[in-house]
């Protein structure tokens, strides 16, 4: 009896991690909500939604922040401090020595080191993951442990070299204590400069990494299952250039995962196609 509940404890437990894996990590309803009657435009659950979305909300504009609504991100009070920060500088080594000197974010006092980004600023492709953890957060670079080995030999796999093609960041700049997920009121206090960091970089095309930055950057409650794969266009306030972003599964998950690495290759293919229409 007593090893029955400690492995129902553990299958529970197991249970949940695969839901969040899945993306089933939050209640949106008390009630089933029939996805398929609300779309008129797609009325066939065998037709998959392939039309481009585009977040006309988010607003990169620094002194007015995308709106909060119902379980959207929560502004914090680091966040002021952070966009008008953000508004001041006019390039991307500016907008890291504010950030390293921020100390708005609770993060920053538990974290060793202040993890803002790697690659080429010049690159055509920003990757956008969520947050440092133990390997980065010792080292001051992004995806540098095992999921950063899996993001190279991904980008590797198209042809793309992380210090040559890429620029890579992630939505916080400090590791999240025990690697656990970021709050509403973290991600915050640091989107006013992800938003600068997006404007000054202007890559091509960005790609998100998981779940938290692709409901960060498309301010959406939607999991990373249900828009991976699909093409979404950012517009930032001052620029009238749309930029594309794909959602995919974030390196973590894959290795926890394997059998998504098929999708996630399917992306990362959709984005060196991207790329190719620019040249
Ligand atoms: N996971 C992330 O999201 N970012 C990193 O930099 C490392 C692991």
């Amino acid at each position: 009896m007593v090893s029955y509940t400690k492995h129902s404890k553990i299958n529970a437990t197991q249970a949940l991690r695969w839901l969040i894996d899945m993306g089933a990590d939050e209640i949106t309803s008390d009630t089933p909500i029939n996805r398929f009657v609300m779309s008129p435009q797609n009325n066939n659950p065998k037709i998959k939604d392939t039309a481009t979305r585009i977040v006309e909300t988010i607003d990169g504009s620094v002194s007015r922040p995308a709106p909060v609504g119902k379980n959207q991100i929560a502004p914090a009070e680091g966040a002021h401090d952070a966009a008008t920060g953000a508004s001041a500088v006019t390039d991307i080594d500016e907008l890291r020595a504010v950030v390293e000197q921020f100390e708005g974010c609770a993060l920053k006092f538990t974290a060793t080191t202040t993890v803002f980004s790697d690659g080429n600023p010049s690159a055509d492709l920003m990757i956008i993951g969520e947050a440092p953890g133990v390997d980065e957060d010792k080292c001051g670079r992004p995806f540098v442990g095992a999921s950063g080995n899996l993001l190279d030999k991904i980008l590797h796999s198209i042809n793309l070299d992380r210090s040559k093609d890429c620029y890579i960041t992630n939505v916080l700049f400090w590791r999240p204590p025990g690697n656990r997920s970021p709050t509403n009121s973290e991600i915050a206090a640091c989107l006013p400069f992800v938003w600068r960091h997006i404007e000054l970089k202007n890559p091509k095309v960005i790609i998100l990494l998981g779940g938290t930055a692709t409901k960060t950057i498309l301010n959406t409650q939607e999991g990373i299952m249900r828009l991976r794969g699909k093409w979404s266009n950012i517009r930032l306030a001052n620029r009238k250039r749309q930029i594309p972003c794909m959602p995919t599964f974030h390196p973590s998950f894959l290795l926890r995962q394997p059998n998504q690495k098929r999708e996630a290759w399917h992306d990362f293919r959709a984005v060196k196609t991207k790329l190719l229409e620019y040249y």
